[in-house]
This record gives C-alpha cells, sequence and structure tokens, in this order.
C-alpha cells in the first residue's frame, strides 16, 4: 500500500501557520503520544525559528504509559519542553499554562522594560488532524467563553481567546500534514486514525499493527482474542481471530476484510489495551 499525501496542501499549511507565528509568543505543538515522532511535522523545525515551543503528547491514555514516559525523558534530554495532556479528562492543562507563561517570561520581560506592562502571553497550538487541537481548545478556553473580537494587527480570521487573565489562545489552531516518505510512519498514522480511512487498505495497517504487538505486546493479542498460542505466520493471525470472531464469507473462508477491520476498530478503542507504536530508541 503507498499512502501518500499532497505537496501543496502541506505548503499551504505551513503558509498559514507562517502568517500567525509573528503575532504569537509559544507554540503549543500537538503529537499523539502513542506516535510522537510519526505525528510530528519537521517542517515545522524549519518554520517555527523564533518563537519557543513546548511539545505536548496528547492522548496519553491510550498509550503505553511505560513507552510515555520514555518520550517525554527522550525530549527533556533533547532540552525540549514536553508535557502530556488528557484532554478528555482534563488533565495536564494547568502544567501546559504553566509551561507556556515560563517559556514566554524572556519576551514578557522585554516588554516589561519597554513598557509594556499587561500584555497577555499569546500562543497557539498546532498538530495533524485529529490529534486534540479544538478538544485542547475548548478545555483551555471554556464552554461559554465568548471571543476577545480582533485587535490591531491580526488578521481578520484570526481571534484570541482568553485563557484565565494572563494568556491568549489564537482561536484557530495550525493544521500541519503528516510527514510520510517512510511508508511505516504512513501505517502508524493510519492505525491511529490520523489519515481517513477512505484513503486505507486496512489489511496492510492491521497486519502491520500484529507485526508490531506481536513483538511488543504479544499477551494483548493473546488474551483479546482468547488464543491458545501464537499462530506462526502472520496471516495466520487473521485466520485465527477471524474464525474466533466469526468473520467468515460463504463457504467458510476466512474473510480477511471483515477481520482486519474489527482488528482495528478495536485498537482505536483501547480493547487491545494501552499501545504504543513508536519507542524512542526506534
Ligand atoms: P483536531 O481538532 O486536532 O482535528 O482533533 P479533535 O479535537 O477533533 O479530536 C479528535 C478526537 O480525539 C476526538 O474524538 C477527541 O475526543 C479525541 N481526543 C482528544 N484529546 C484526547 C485525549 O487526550 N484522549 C483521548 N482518548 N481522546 C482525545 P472523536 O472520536 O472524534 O470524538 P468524541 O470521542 O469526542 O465524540
Amino acid at each position: 500500500m503507498t499512502i501518500q499525501w499532497f505537496p501543496g496542501h502541506m505548503a499551504k499549511a505551513i503558509r498559514l501557520i507562517k502568517e500567525s507565528l509573528n503575532q504569537v509568543d509559544v507554540v503549543i505543538e500537538l503529537v499523539d503520544a502513542r506516535i510522537p515522532e510519526s505525528s510530528r511535522n519537521p517542517v515545522l523545525d524549519e518554520t517555527v525559528t523564533d518563537q519557543p515551543r513546548v511539545l505536548v503528547l496528547m492522548k496519553p491514555d491510550m498509550a503505553d504509559p511505560n513507552v510515555t514516559k520514555q518520550w517525554l525523558q527522550h525530549y527533556r534530554d533533547l532540552g525540549q519542553t514536553a508535557l502530556t495532556i488528557d484532554a478528555k479528562k482534563n488533565i495536564g492543562i494547568s502544567e501546559l499554562i504553566a509551561a507556556v507563561t515560563e517559556l514566554a517570561e524572556p519576551k514578557m520581560e522585554k516588554l516589561r522594560k519597554k513598557g509594556i506592562q499587561h500584555r497577555s502571553v499569546r500562543a497557539m497550538i498546532v498538530g495533524i488532524p485529529n490529534v486534540g487541537k479544538s478538544t485542547l481548545i475548548n478545555r483551555l478556553v471554556g464552554k461559554n467563553q465568548a471571543t476577545t473580537g480582533n485587535k490591531p494587527g491580526v488578521t481578520r480570521k484570526n481571534q484570541w481567546l482568553k485563557v484565565g487573565k494572563k494568556l491568549e489562545l489564537l482561536d484557530t489552531p495550525g493544521i500541519l500534514w503528516p510527514k510520510f516518505e517512510d511508508q511505516t510512519v504512513g501505517l502508524r498514522l493510519a492505525a491511529t486514525g490520523a489519515i481517513k480511512d477512505e484513503r486505507l487498505d486496512f489489511s496492510d495497517v492491521v497486519l502491520y499493527l500484529i507485526r508490531y504487538m506481536k513483538e511488543y505486546y504479544p499477551k494483548s493479542l493473546l488474551e483479546r482474542y482468547k488464543l491458545q498460542e501464537e499462530p506462526e505466520h502472520d496471516v495466520g493471525w487473521f485466520e485465527e481471530i477471524g474464525r474466533k470472531r466469526g468473520c467468515l464469507m460463504g463457504g467458510g473462508d476466512i474473510d480477511f476484510d471483515a477481520t482486519a477491520e474489527l482488528i482495528l476498530r478495536e485498537y482505536r478503542s483501547e480493547k487491545l489495551g494501552r499501545i504504543s507504536l513508536e519507542r524512542p530508541e526506534q
């Protein structure tokens, strides 16, 4: 399977982010905790050169907690500010606000020296589709937040949302396209639901998932599908699981497509457990 993205989309997305960048003090980059590197776009490193960045691993409730710990350590070792937010349960929000405030402090100090005393810190959220941008914005600004309206120097489409008294957030998140020249990255994005399903061949994605889980989470697969032992070949997993779950075609043959769809649905709804598909040492 070849998963592709159109370069035109990427160029437009980056242009839009660049247009907003000169209005913000800090960039909040969201990634999926299950695949923190694959859900990043390296182009952002070249785009955001002047603003400090905080990296937020979203959906940590779906990721393997031990692997998430390793990722946080990995990013901190690289000198980056990294944290997790479970936007569904509202965990990690105050840590994010504290991190953004701290990162903006040198700029705020400069402004204060120039006599600008009470300016809020301005931030924008960026990330690939489905990573949780809107959910996080809603969490940060609260339900009944009215926008503060346009301000001089802000393009008309952008508005600022107040987060407490000292932080403002651009209401339009920057949408980044995932970058997947590497097909494994594409498969990871597909497995986690970052790529629209109509573009996908489920069997390829699930084959990748099975191979990965066989290596790192074999018990989860065996227990979920009540298999006595690991099937010898990758296709054997499909057959065993399909049979167990009654994904059969007329004549009793295994319906591979239905089996793949079932496994993928169960992975995405955490029925296979909290599974990360990428590790720092890889
Ligand atoms: P986007 O703006 O970046 O495209 O993403 P959006 O906020 O729409 O979130 C995409 C999906 O991810 C939503 O699920 C949202 O609930 C879920 N999500 C966001 N943050 C978290 C998190 O920290 N943990 C978990 N488990 N899920 C998160 P959905 O299925 O599209 O909708 P629904 O479940 O909210 O109905």
